[in-house]
């Protein structure tokens, strides 16, 4: 029988990743995919990335409650990037980071400044994504991952997302916007996060 699951999130690049994770063999939807237009954004006001990620689960749970999607698992994701030499920021306000709508080409030249020269020792940085799962008997379990690399000089790259451009790992000595979506979900935080899911869902040989 096929796995069901809603991606609660509104954020393109996460839902595409996500879907090509799980491959045809789950039936994924997207909440844009049913048709149901909710502010997530609002809802993330928690401190840390396990209390927006269930935050984000369990509204989306509960707004899915009557339709005909009630039976289906809610997969929700909180993720950001941490930069130690920024004091581990942006982190949990990593989407909010200089303003929701500020654009990345200037973050990146914000936080590539607040840097400077630094030397790769410090410069230091990891994605982090917390996956909350919740069943349809309501009960919730969130897995976490991470992917750790440094701080590029300049931005690179032009797949994915976010803070891909800026992050540099060194299994390909590039920045995740360089890699294609098979190589980044092969080793993210959020590929590793999703991994942790399966396992826990008992069916990674659908895969
Ligand atoms: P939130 O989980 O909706 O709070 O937003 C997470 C934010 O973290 C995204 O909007 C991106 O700015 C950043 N982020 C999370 N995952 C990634 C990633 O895989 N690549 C680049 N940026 C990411």
């Amino acid at each position: 029988m096929q796995t069901n699951i809603i991606v609660a999130t509104n954020n393109i690049g996460k839902a595409t990743e996500i879907k090509h994770f799980f491959g045809p063999c789950f039936n994924v939807l997207s909440l844009s995919d049913i048709s149901i237009d909710v502010d997530l954004d609002a809802v993330e006001d928690g401190d840390t990335f396990v209390d927006n990620a269930i935050k984000k689960a369990e509204f989306v749970k509960d707004v899915l409650k009557g339709s005909n999607y009630r039976d289906f698992l809610v997969l929700a994701d909180d993720s950001g990037i941490e930069i130690d030499a920024l004091g581990g920021k942006p982190g949990v306000d990593s989407a909010n980071f200089l303003g929701r709508e500020t654009p990345y080409a200037k973050r990146f030249e914000h936080i590539l400044s607040e840097m400077d020269d630094l030397p790769v020792e410090e410069r230091a940085a990891r994605f982090v994504c917390i996956m909350a799962l919740v069943c349809p008997c309501d009960s919730i379990h969130t897995f976490r991952a991470t992917l750790g690399g440094y701080i590029a000089y300049e931005p690179q790259g032009e797949q994915g997302f976010g803070y891909d451009p800026i992050l540099v790992v060194p299994q390909y000595n590039k920045t995740t916007a360089m890699l294609d979506i098979e190589q980044k979900n092969a080793i993210s935080h959020r590929g590793r996060a999703l991994t942790l899911v399966l396992e826990h869902l008992d069916c990674g040989s659908k895969l």
